[in-house]
């Protein structure tokens, strides 16, 4: 059986995905970039080749991606994200017309034709408003958990809005808000609104190509997911472990390749 590997070095995540001829997928890993990408990329493979139970010589073709990707010497090619999510995507869900991946530093809204080749994007990687960097900014001056934000902004009672567009602007008023004693569930609910805005903004200049499917981490924030689909005003495919598309969408580019 030959083996191979797509691994997305990105801001704040560093995943792997092994998978076999099949595909399918025999392992996979999520570990923290941190300060030094290669050693997060040398930590991530480990950990899923020690989950696929293979060693690093029965991968027959690596590829990265995400924006550390030139520092994985030990890939055989560097392949853009947009491309690798749009496969990864496609593949997940065979009847995806755009993408949204909203990770920790870009988001990016991609269409993609049938067979999941990019049609047309559209990328935010100026600004961290509109990222998953603002969603963590926000958690951490709330004493949040990333995980319960989701949770917390559904048991909101009333709209908050948050009317600083940036996220150093947002973050004084989130910290006035909660001088006045508002509720956190509602803050939060405000916060994901602004994020929400920023991301339908840029998905209204691709255009909404159905089916929707969104990746990244902040796909696991069901608050964020809830608001999109109301713009949206339709469902949105998201994978079990969303995080890893666009590692998917590398390997699956692997196995292409040979
Ligand atoms: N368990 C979780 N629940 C909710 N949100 C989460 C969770 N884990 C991560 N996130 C969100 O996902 C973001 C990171 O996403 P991801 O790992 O896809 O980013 P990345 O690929 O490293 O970044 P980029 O693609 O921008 O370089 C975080 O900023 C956070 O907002
Ligand atoms: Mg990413």
């Amino acid at each position: 059986m030959k083996y191979f590997a797509g691994i997305d070095v990105g801001s704040l995540s560093t995943d792997v995905v092994i998978i076999d001829e099949g595909p399918r997928v025999v392992g996979y890993s999520i570990v923290t970039t941190g300060a030094k990408s290669t050693t997060a990329a040398d930590k991530a493979l480990a950990a899923a080749l020690d989950r696929a139970g293979i060693s690093r010589d029965q991968i027959t073709a690596m590829i990265a991606t995400g924006y550390g990707r030139v520092s994985v010497p030990l890939a055989d090619k560097a392949v853009t994200e947009i491309t690798c999510h749009g496969l990864g995507a496609h593949h997940l869900f065979p009847g995806t017309g755009t993408v949204i991946d909203v990770g920790g530093q870009d988001s990016k809204v991609i269409k993609v034709g049938p067979k999941g080749k990019v049609l047309d994007f559209n990328m935010n990687d100026k600004c961290a408003a509109g990222t998953g960097r603002f969603l963590e900014v926000m958690a951490d001056k709330l004493e949040v958990g990333l995980d319960q934000m989701g949770p917390l902004s559904l048991t909101a009672k009333r709209e908050i809005e948050i009317s600083s567009v940036c996220t150093v602007f947002a973050e004084s008023e989130v910290v006035s808000l909660v001088a006045q004693d508002e509720p956190v569930a509602d803050i939060i609910r405000g916060l994901h609104r602004a994020i929400v805005n920023r991301i339908w903004n840029m998905v209204q200049l691709v255009g909404v190509n159905p089916e929707v499917t969104m990746t990244g981490g902040v796909a696991k924030n069901s608050g964020v997911v809830a608001l999109l689909e109301d713009k949206i005003k339709a469902k949105i495919n998201i994978s079990d472990e969303p995080q890893i598309v666009g590692a998917l969408g590398a390997a699956l580019l692997a196995r292409n390749s040979r």
